[in-house]
C-alpha cells in the first residue's frame, strides 16, 4: 500500500533540485502532485518526467511571492485534484553572499520576499484547504542555516531561522485544526542552488572541497535524501510530529 495514496500535495519551486526529488517522492508514494516553479519550463519538465514514472501530477507557474498566485496555485490544486492535504514550501533563494558592510536593502528584502513571505503566504493561503479536508501537513524548508549562522549570508540565515520559528507557531495554532507543521534543516546539497553560488567565485572549487569536509560525512547531501525526509513528514508515519526540526545535515550541526 502506497503510504500517500488518496492524498493531494502542493509543491513548491518544484522545478529544480530538492523541490523536484520531493515531487518524485511523493508521487512515487501516491499522492496527486500540484507542481509548482516561477520557471514555467523546468518545472513542467519536471512535472512530465514523474508523469512519465507514474505520477499523477500537474504543473502551475507561480511566483511564492504574489498573493494572487498563490489563490490560483491552491485553486488549480483544488480543481485538479478534489482537495489539498500536504503543502511543501520549498522554493527558495540563496541570493549572492553579501558583507553585511556592504549590504543591499534590495537584495535584504528580495531574500526575505522569497525565503519568508513565500512560506507566510503559503500557510495564508493553502491553510484553510487543508482545514477544509479534515487536516493534514504543512513541510516548511529551512536549513541548516536556520539553526547556525554563515558569513556572507545574514538575508538567508534571517529568513530561514525566521521559517523554523513559524513553522512552530504555525503547529501550535494548527494543531486543533489537525494540521501538522514541521520544517526540514538540509546541510549543503548537491543542486543548482549551491553549484551556481560557488560557480561565481573564484574559489569555488576549494570553498565546495571545505564544505563538503564541514559535513562529517564527507559529502553534500543528495536531492532525494531531503526529498525522503520530506515525504515522511508528510506521512502518517510521522503522525506525532509537529513543531519539530527535521536536520538532514550529515552531521553539520552535530559538531
Ligand atoms: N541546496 C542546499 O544546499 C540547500 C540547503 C538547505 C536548504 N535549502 C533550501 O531548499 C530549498 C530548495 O533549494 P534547492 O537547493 O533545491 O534550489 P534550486 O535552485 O535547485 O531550486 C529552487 C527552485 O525554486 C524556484 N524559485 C525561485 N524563486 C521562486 C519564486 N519566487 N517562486 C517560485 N519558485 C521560485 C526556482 O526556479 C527553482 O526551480 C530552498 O528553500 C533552499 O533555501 C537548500
Amino acid at each position: 500500500m502506497e503510504r500517500l495514496t488518496g492524498k493531494v500535495a502542493l509543491v513548491t519551486g518544484a522545478g529544480s533540485g530538492i523541490g523536484a526529488a520531493a515531487a518524485r517522492r511523493l508521487a512515487q508514494d501516491g499522492a496527486a502532485v500540484l507542481l509548482t516553479d516561477i520557471d514555467a519550463a523546468a518545472g513542467d519538465e519536471t512535472a512530465q518526467s514523474v508523469a512519465a514514472g507514474g505520477g499523477r501530477v500537474a504543473f502551475c507557474a507561480h511566483d511564492v511571492t504574489d498573493s494572487a498566485a498563490w489563490v490560483a496555485a491552491v485553486a488549480r490544486a483544488v480543481a485538479e485534484f478534489g482537495r489539498l492535504n500536504i503543502l511543501v514550501n520549498n522554493a527558495g533563494i540563496s541570493g549572492g553572499r553579501h558583507e553585511l558592510l556592504d549590504h543591499s536593502l534590495e537584495a535584504w528584502r528580495q531574500i526575505l520576499a522569497v525565503n519568508l513571505d513565500g512560506v507566510f503566504l503559503g500557510l495564508r493561503h493553502a491553510g484553510p484547504q487543508i482545514a477544509a479536508a479534515g487536516g493534514g501537513s504543512v513541510i516548511n524548508i529551512s536549513s541548516i542555516l536556520g539553526k547556525v549562522g554563515l558569513g556572507g549570508a545574514a538575508a538567508y540565515c534571517a529568513s530561514k531561522g525566521a521559517v523554523t520559528l513559524l513553522s512552530k507557531a504555525a503547529a501550535l495554532e494548527w494543531a486543533p485544526l489537525n494540521i501538522r507543521v514541521n520544517s526540514v534543516h538540509p546541510g549543503f546539497i548537491d543542486t543548482p542552488l549551491v553549484s551556481n553560488a560557488l560557480a561565481t567565485r573564484e574559489d569555488g572549487n576549494e570553498m565546495r572541497v571545505a564544505l563538503m569536509a564541514a559535513h562529517p560525512l564527507g559529502r553534500f547531501g543528495l536531492p532525494r535524501e531531503i526529498g525522503d525526509a520530506i515525504a515522511f513528514l508528510a506521512s502518517d508515519e510521522s503522525s506525532f510530529m509537529t513543531g519539530a526540526e527535521l536536520v538532514v545535515d550529515g552531521g553539520y550541526t552535530a559538531q
